[in-house]
């Protein structure tokens, strides 16, 4: 079933040349919350690599649109890299990514705390981890600091919206353990437009950060605030760990001693393994519910193609149909190699 994301991955390639990408709406992962809530930790943590910037106050300012490519174990290419879209260099050191990522956002975004709504586009290759795409925001705020515009909140309340209304995303509402769930800003938010919570998942950061004599127990179990698919309990890295580069093993260790030793009746449902698995789960069910659609549109497409092809008869060969024709092509291919992945599907 990781090929049927991987397929689509490749078809959003596709889509993205032929410039029909927000026609066909393919599923993402979007990372919605209150700052420092532990956002872009958790996505670091899903994708296994310290390259994001994080810390205290306003980090993450752009959106950044990250496309998880999985390559085989042995290919001759350098195990792990990324590339962004708005240049052509291959990244294999992870702190030029993050450093990559600080600068662009400062080049579009100013340097004194200013968002932009002008998303960061950047694919990481590497063995090691699911296809998926993942979106990860500038965070809830409502005090304007710094180059901040009077009206900060309602921007990036606009900014998150356009993410996740999105019928084909799947939101991660991440609230932190440390404050009061009833009233989080990221589940609030989620529910707007998603009021079943049928695609949006609850996740809890900072659970070693509770009080003394506090438990997330009831937290985790839905008691407080309960949801359609859960809330996941995580243990990312705090401050101090990133002032130290303690690295995602060893966090992961961690974050698993911790669940065993505080949650142990709640080990099995918490933790960034839970999460990613729970994560893929979705997405491919996502993607199942959403191919009636995209194939209908394909047939479409492929339709109007046909009858181009017959008004024009043989005279398509050279130049831009001729491309058409190769891309339409490469899309069937994929499109084909995409269903054949789902059983309960019909292939003509
Ligand atoms: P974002 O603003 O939501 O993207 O949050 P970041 O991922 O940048 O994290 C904000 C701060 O909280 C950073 O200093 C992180 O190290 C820290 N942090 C995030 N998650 C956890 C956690 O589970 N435990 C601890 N102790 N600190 C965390
Ligand atoms: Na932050
Ligand atoms: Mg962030």
């Amino acid at each position: 079933m990781k090929e049927l994301i991987s397929v689509v991955n490749k078809l959003q390639d596709v889509f993205n040349q032929i410039n029909v990408a927000n026609t066909f709406e393919l599923p993402q992962i979007v990372a919605i919350g209150s700052q420092s809530s532990g956002k872009s930790s958790v996505i670091e943590s899903i994708v296994r690599r310290s390259f994001l910037p994080r810390g205290t106050g306003i980090v993450t300012r752009r959106p950044l649109v990250l496309q998880l490519v999985k390559t085989s174990p042995n290919s001759e290419q350098s195990e792990e890299w990324g590339e962004f879209s708005h240049n052509e260099e291959k990244f294999t050191d992870f702190d030029e990514i993050c450093k990559e990522i600080e600068q662009e956002t400062d080049f579009e975004a100013g340097e004194n705390k200013g968002i932009s709504d002008k998303p960061i586009n950047l694919k990481i290759f590497s063995p090691h981890v699911v296809d998926l795409t993942l979106v990860d925001l500038p965070g809830f705020t409502k005090v304007p600091v710094g180059d901040q515009p009077g009206n900060i909140e309602r921007q990036i309340k606009k900014l998150v919206f356009h993410y996740i209304s999105n019928p084909n995303s799947i939101i991660l509402a991440v609230s932190s353990a440390n404050a009061n769930i009833a009233t989080s800003e990221a589940i609030k938010f989620a529910k707007v437009v998603d009021p079943e919570g049928k695609r949006t998942l609850g996740v809890l950061t900072k659970l070693d950060l509770m009080d003394k004599g506090t438990d997330a127990t009831a937290m985790l179990k839905g008691d407080i605030i309960s949801m359609n698919l859960g809330i996941v309990g995580v243990v990312n890295r705090s401050q101090q760990d990133i002032i130290d580069k303690k690295g995602i093993t060893e966090q992961l260790r961690d974050e698993e001693e911790f669940f065993e030793k505080f949650y142990p009746k709640l080990a099995k449902q918490n933790g960034t393994p839970y999460l990613e698995r729970s994560l893929s789960e979705r997405l491919i069910n996502h993607i199942k519910e959403c191919l009636p659609e995209l194939k209908k549109r394909i047939k479409d497409k492929l339709s109007h193609y046909d009858q181009v092809k017959q008004s024009y008869g043989e005279m398509i060969k050279d130049g831009d149909d001729s491309m058409l024709l190769k891309i339409i092509n490469i899309f069937v291919y994929h499109y084909r190699k995409a269903i054949e992945g789902s059983i309960e599907y019909d292939t003509r």
